[in-house]
């Protein structure tokens, strides 16, 4: 006995120095890593009594993302955390100064801060409350944790009207989901994409006392109360047992819990909503919820109709492969959307319902079932609709589609909208095409120009298939050996070279001169001494050595002075190699955006004419017509005297279904894409010309299209006005366009160049350009006509205003995400406004693909 109370007294007595061996205060010049804490976790602030700690933490014990928290010590639970959307490493350091508080990773580089003071900082306090206090000299607080909550609510702490909890990704990585909590005038409201999914009041253990306005939420040892706006009364009441700790949390789940502690044991005094079908994407996207054996268990499926696709069993598509889900369009481009009179719609089951048509009203009422249909189809947001035919009200889902859940008592029928593919006979292709955008359709739901790659690569895939026919004999004839049986030529095809032959010409691929979507390219020199540029291919699909082994048949056949030669290839354990002819200049983006001396006009005249000419030759000069799909500077290749060569054609069908090549590509490739990649109809010749015609814009202006420039007076009263932004961002094709319609053609060339280049010679770029990019595909000239153009033998074609109308949209459009980019400081990944889906769902696949374009967003610009 005598012993043991000794040993409890000890342990008692040594869980108190511990607490005590941290102070409650920092004063600044203070530094913290978690290495430098590494025995207390990363802790090095502590509560008065000890309940809560502020350390460099990582939550679930993972190794690789750190963040400044404080933590509820007994249970390690994170009540609030800095750095939540840019976390460090276990290097990465916290800090005070006299300025503020910071987070930093390893390279000393800033990744969060508190704002700026108006008086230095006397002192970092961590209270009782776990509420993290900055001081001034005169212990008042300029900045509290509690006022920028994250994801969870203590008690003592006040939420006020308006403020929102944002849900993590996961336990272990904080990162900003799709799940909110907002308290509002009214209530308490669970919000996805700003859909409410459910309200505090409508649960039945909560009492709503009177209909005040609410001004704020307060929780402590025995319930919730939302008071009114100063406090003197509880206008909605939560009664919970009594407990020593509680917290409130808006859980990655999409629940919203209240959790007691008890040292490290933990209970659920609440949680809302109770049943998890509710919850917007519980089964990822079109997935159906039904409810489990257990009260609290969910089963996920399909619905009738739909299958869930091989690699992510939560998000399901249509099954029959000729149909495929469309893409939305944001909220900006509906007035001007295309009509989609393609779409089709899968009807959903008798009992499916949707989790938000109990909290919007119908967008119509007194409607029939066709008319909510052609609302629908008329407006390219719109995803599928709700239909209640007694009272004819008509629910749209719009921009983003989550899960639908079985309700036996719904009387609302739903239905999801369709395309349907243009080609869809032949060669088996749509099998091993799904999955793929369809991952971008979870990923990106509103972001239009990047699914649009992803389904104009696909689409190209697809062209080509259908109009190379003798590809496809090729390929047939390919397909019944494997590669290595390969040991004779095939006649037609270039040389074929041993490995060992290459890596010797490339000394062991030692000098790197570039590298795109399909991998690495190599500098060597061949036996003969003549310079070589080997691809490295590294993407390859799933077909690869057919595939490989077609484009060798095609490039190898396609000889003009304006396309890049292919001297060889190489197909040997498991590498892919082709060699090129090498082009001493590099590309066009280098000399062009470079800061090398500018390029002369004569010289761009020269290379646009190159490129155009290579670019007819592969749409009507060789046997079989062949779209480039990938026409930017970085495929436009120089060599001495400007002799420019198109690089790259015919290897977009090479283009791995692996997401990761497919975002590495599109990166660089996004402003080139015409507007019909959002049809699923027509891919021509002419979505060439269009790029052709981007191309060269940025030709004549030496910039890239998409570009930020600091302010300047003399584009101020061009441009609409853009805020107080310091930095402007320019569409340049729109204001070609309101330079042509003024007719202020200097005001377009690269400023190194004026003087030394006429308006006239300048007129007749432009108005090319203007003419390859018109929306409708129809009235752009064929490349063969625009040669002629450039060459003077075709007159200038007209320029049809109303068919650039899509250009003020686009560039709306850029300037408001790269603003919204811009203020949110959140560089690419705020580009993407459908990105929280991802966030929000447990879908670990959508999630996983989400962080990796965000990782290499997140590692790239900061
Ligand atoms: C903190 O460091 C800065 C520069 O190293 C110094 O100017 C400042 O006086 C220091 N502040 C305190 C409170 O020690
Ligand atoms: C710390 O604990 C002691 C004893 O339990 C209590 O009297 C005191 O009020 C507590 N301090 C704070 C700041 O909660
Ligand atoms: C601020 O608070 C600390 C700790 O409680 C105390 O030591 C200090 O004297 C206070 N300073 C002022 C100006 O009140
Ligand atoms: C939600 O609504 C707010 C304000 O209307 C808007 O700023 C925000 O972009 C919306 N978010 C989504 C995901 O639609
Ligand atoms: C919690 O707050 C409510 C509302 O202010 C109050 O009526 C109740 O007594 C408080 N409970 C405790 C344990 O302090
Ligand atoms: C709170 O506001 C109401 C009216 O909005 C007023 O009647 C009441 O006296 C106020 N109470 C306090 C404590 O200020
Ligand atoms: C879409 O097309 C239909 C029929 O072709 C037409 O009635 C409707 O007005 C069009 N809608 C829009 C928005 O252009
Ligand atoms: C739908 O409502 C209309 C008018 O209320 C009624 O005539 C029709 O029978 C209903 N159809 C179904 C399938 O219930």
């Amino acid at each position: 006995m005598m012993d043991l109370s000794l040993i409890f007294l000890l342990s008692l007595h040594l869980s108190l120095a511990s607490a005590a061996l941290f102070p409650e205060f920092i004063y600044p010049n203070f530094t913290a890593t978690h290495l430098k804490f590494i025995d207390s976790s990363g802790a090095f602030l502590v509560s008065p009594n000890g309940t809560f700690k502020a350390a460099m933490f990582n939550p679930g014990a993972q190794q690789l993302r750190f963040y400044f928290c404080v933590v509820h010590a007994a249970s390690n639970a994170v009540t609030w955390s800095a750095n939540r959307d840019a976390p460090v490493s276990k290097s990465g350091s916290m800090m005070l100064t006299g300025n503020g508080l910071a987070v930093a990773d390893e390279h000393g580089s800033i990744k969060w801060s508190t704002p700026d003071f108006r008086s230095p900082v006397s002192a970092l306090q961590l209270t009782e409350t776990g509420n993290l206090v900055v001081l001034d000299q005169f212990n008042t607080s300029m900045w509290e944790s509690f006022s920028s909550p994250t994801d969870t609510i203590v008690m003592g702490q006040r939420l006020s009207m308006g403020t929102t909890l944002s849900s993590s990704v996961s336990a272990d990585d904080l990162l900003t989901g799709g799940y909110k909590f907002v308290l509002t005038a009214s209530d308490a409201v669970l919000h996805w994409r700003n859909l409410t999914y459910w309200k505090m009041s409508m649960d039945v253990s909560v009492y709503v006392n009177s209909f005040a306005t609410i001004g704020f939420l307060e929780m402590n040892q025995s319930g919730v109360y939302l008071f009114d706006h100063n406090g003197s009364s509880v206008v909605v009441r939560l009664n919970l047992p009594e407990t020593g700790f509680r917290l409130a949390r808006i859980d990655q789940s999409g629940q919203f819990s209240i959790l007691s502690y008890s040292g490290a044991t933990r209970k659920q005094d609440f949680v809302m909503p109770v049943e998890k079908c509710r919850v917007p994407v519980v089964c990822g996207t079109n997935g159906l919820c039904s409810r489990g054996a257990s009260a609290d268990s969910t089963v996920c499926t399909c619905p009738t109709g739909f299958r869930a696709t091989p690699n992510n069993p939560n998000f399901c598509v249509p099954s029959d492969s000729a149909y495929s889900l469309p893409v939305s369009c944001s909220q900006s481009e509906r007035s001007e959307s295309l009509n989609s009179s393609n779409s089709n719609y899968l009807q959903l089951g008798h009992g499916v319902d949707y989790f938000a048509n109990e909290f919007v009203a119908p967008q119509n009422y007194g409607v029939d079932v066709s008319q909510c249909r052609n609302l629908c189809s008329q407006d390219c947001s719109c995803l599928g609709f709700f239909f209640e035919n007694s009272s004819g009200s008509c629910y749209r889902l719009e921009d983003a589609v989550g899960s639908v859940m079985m309700r036996a008592s719904s009387s609302r029928v739903g239905f999801i909208k369709v395309v349907v593919h243009s080609a869809t006979s032949g060669f088996g292709s749509s099998d091993d095409e799904e999955g793929l955008p369809l991952v971008a359709v979870v990923l990106l739901p509103t972001s239009g120009l990047l699914v649009l790659f992803v389904i104009g690569i696909l689409l190209c895939r697809k062209y080509k298939q259908n109009d190379v026919e003798f590809v496809n004999s090729l390929k047939n004839y390919s397909k019944s050996m494997s590669f290595d049986d390969l040991e004779f030529s095939i006649p037609g095809l270039p040389l074929r070279f041993d490995y060992e032959e290459i890596e010797r010409a490339t000394k062991n691929f030692k000098t790197t001169i570039g590298t795109g979507g399909f991998g690495t390219v190599y500098k060597g020199m061949l036996k003969d001494k003549s310079l070589v540029a080997v691809k490295r291919i590294t993407n390859l699909g799933v077909r690869g050595k057919s595939d490989f082994c077609t484009e060798i048949g095609v490039i190898g056949s396609i000889h003009h002075l304006n396309l890049v030669k292919l001297r060889g290839y190489c197909a040997q354990r498991r590498q892919w190699l082709l060699v090129y002819e090498y082009m001493n200049r590099g590309s066009l983006d280098k000399t062009l955006f470079g800061n090398g001396p500018p390029l002369e006009w004569e010289e761009r005249v020269e290379i646009a004419l190159g490129a155009a000419r290579g670019l007819a030759y592969l749409h009507s000069g060789c046997e079989h017509k062949i779209i480039h799909c990938d026409v930017k500077p970085e495929n436009i290749l120089l060599h001495d005297q400007n002799q420019a060569k198109l690089s790259d054609f015919g290897l977009a069908k090479l283009l791995s279904r692996e997401d990761s090549s497919l975002f590495t590509t599109m990166r660089g490739t996004r402003g080139y894409l015409a507007p019909e990649w959002l049809t699923s109809s027509t891919v021509s010749d002419k979505t060439d010309v269009y790029s052709y015609g981007m191309v060269l814009l940025e030709i004549v202006s030496g910039r890239k299209n998409c570009m930020t420039r600091a302010r300047s007076h003399s584009l101020d009263e061009d441009s609409s006005s853009q805020g107080t932004a310091p930095c402007e961002f320019v569409y340049f094709p729109l204001y070609a366009l309101e330079m042509h319609e003024q007719g202020r053609y200097s005001e377009l060339v690269d400023p190194r160049l004026v003087g030394r280049v006429t308006s006239q010679d300048v007129e007749k770029l432009v108005r090319v350009a203007l003419c390859c990019v018109q929306e409708e595909p129809g009235l752009r000239p064929s490349m063969t006509s625009v040669v002629g153009m450039l060459e003077g033998k075709t007159p200038l074609g007209a320029v049809a205003i109303e068919a650039l109308n899509f250009l003020r949209f686009y560039g709306r459009r850029f300037v408001e995400s790269s603003v919204a980019a811009e203020s949110g400081g959140l560089s690419d990944v705020m580009v993407f406004p459908g990105a929280n889906v991802s966030h929000g769902s447990n879908v670990s696949m959508s999630t996983a693909a989400f962080s990796f374009i965000s990782s290499q967003n997140i590692s790239g610009p900061r």
